[in-house]
């Protein structure tokens, strides 16, 4: 971390000049465990932040423009834009990120007062669905909390980054990349109720194993996905659910209740997307039991059980990532496989024993080469800490 950090500094000089107060943050990605397309059914979700993240390099300048460089499109140059206009710009390609952020800030009536500079360098995978996107936009929402005084918490945070990329970048998702990023603790995942917000820190000690993540290389972008058609599909399934039982989201249905009531659903597709989110929160409440029961493998059983009904019910996995999850369940060593984040490209998570984690990265790797025809990337990854300045 302190190499990276003095070379963005340096970098950061040479792109915007010397002088005045520059400060440098960081902010993680994260992986979903279990509850997957469950946060915006009022559901469970379990993430975890990631010590891969978003580095950002900021200072305040004399102008009213943000000028905003990113190591990963340096192609783009300086992108600046006037803190008079904070309006989507297609041009501005990745830095509408950053700049929605500022714009949700204006919103909730915390105005930026100056101009700033803020190079940022992202070592998440782009497009992964280890929540690239959410990371910078909280690393952002920190620079200004920190810079401007304003007074937020980190679940503040989390809400104004959600809103950013909700009404400014047009991607209808939940509240669990954000708060999963903003409220990162080294050790923990985060068992959180999407309901109400309540959550509750749970310590990931996995005696002989590891996280491992494969990136399956299918790009994807959420705003270009089938995201926000899922979750209008669910919406409509808890309009004909609320006919016939008195509730506010799917979340509040046991499974046995879904069973009860499930034919007022109208069409058979819908009711596979409601049975997924009715189940997946159980099972991650479950998951969230068993692995407190120090009960890993009934924990991993669970993770798979996610990814069929990910693939079965949801319909969001794929052929690269259903080839990369079934390639890992046959391998020795593996507790739990399942796709993770939104789905349709992106990654899958596994738990794999300690000694089996080389084997396991050597044969789902070769595997994935042969059926898909390009290269998959594994990273072992760890639990780390919220947004920091460093
Ligand atoms: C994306 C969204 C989240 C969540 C997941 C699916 O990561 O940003 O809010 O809905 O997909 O669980």
């Amino acid at each position: 971390m302190q190499k990276i950090k003095e070379e963005l500094m340096a970098k950061f000089t040479a792109v915007f000049g010397p002088g005045g107060q520059v400060i440098p943050y960081f902010a993680p990605g994260r992986v979903n465990l279990i509850g997957e397309h469950t946060d915006y059914n009022g559901g469970h979700v379990f993430p975890c932040a990631l010590t891969i993240g978003t580095y950002a390099i900021a200072r305040k300048n004399t102008s009213r423009n943000l000028r905003l460089y990113s190591v990963n499109f340096e192609e783009l140059g300086v992108i600046e834009v006037s803190l008079e206009d904070l309006s989507y710009a297609k041009e501005d390609d990745w830095a509408n990120y950053p700049k929605g952020v500022v714009w949700a800030f204006a919103e909730r009536g915390m105005k930026v007062d100056a101009g700033l500079d803020i190079l940022y360098f992202g070592n998440i995978p782009n497009s992964s669905g280890l929540s690239s996107s959410a990371s910078l936009e909280v690393v952002t929402a920190y620079i200004l909390k920190q810079t401007f005084g304003f007074d937020t918490s980190l679940i503040d945070i989390s809400l104004i980054s959600q809103y950013a990329e909700n009404k400014f970048i047009g991607v209808n998702c939940g509240i669990m990349d954000q708060f999963a990023i903003a409220m990162g603790k080294k050790d923990h995942a985060i068992f959180l109720d999407t309901s109400n917000l309540e959550y509750e820190y749970a310590p990931i000690q996995l005696e002989g194993a590891k996280i491992v993540i494969a990136c399956s290389n299918k790009k994807r972008g959420l705003g270009d996905s089938k995201y926000n058609e899922r979750r209008s599909e669910c919406e409509t399934a808890l309009e004909e659910l609320k006919k016939v039982v008195s509730i506010e989201s799917l979340g509040e249905l046991s499974e046995e209740q879904f069973e009860q009531y499930k034919d007022a659903i109208g069409d058979d597709v819908r009711r596979k997307r409601a049975k997924h989110a009715v189940y997946e929160n159980q099972r991650t409440i479950k998951a969230v039991d068993a692995l407190k029961a120090n009960d890993i493998e009934t924990f991993g059983k669970l993770m798979n059980a996610s990814h069929v009904s990910l693939r079965d019910d949801y319909e969001v996995t794929g052929i690269e990532l259903d080839t990369l999850v079934e390639a890992s369940w046959e391998q020795d060593g593996v507790i739990g496989s399942r796709m993770t984040g939104a789905g349709f490209g992106g990654c899958t998570v596994s738990i794999v024993k300690d000694e089996a984690v080389d084997a396991f990265i050597k044969n789902v790797s070769d595997l994935y080469l042969q059926k898909i025809g390009y290269k998959a990337d594994f990273y072992v990854v760890e639990i780390g800490n919220g947004p920091t300045v460093l």
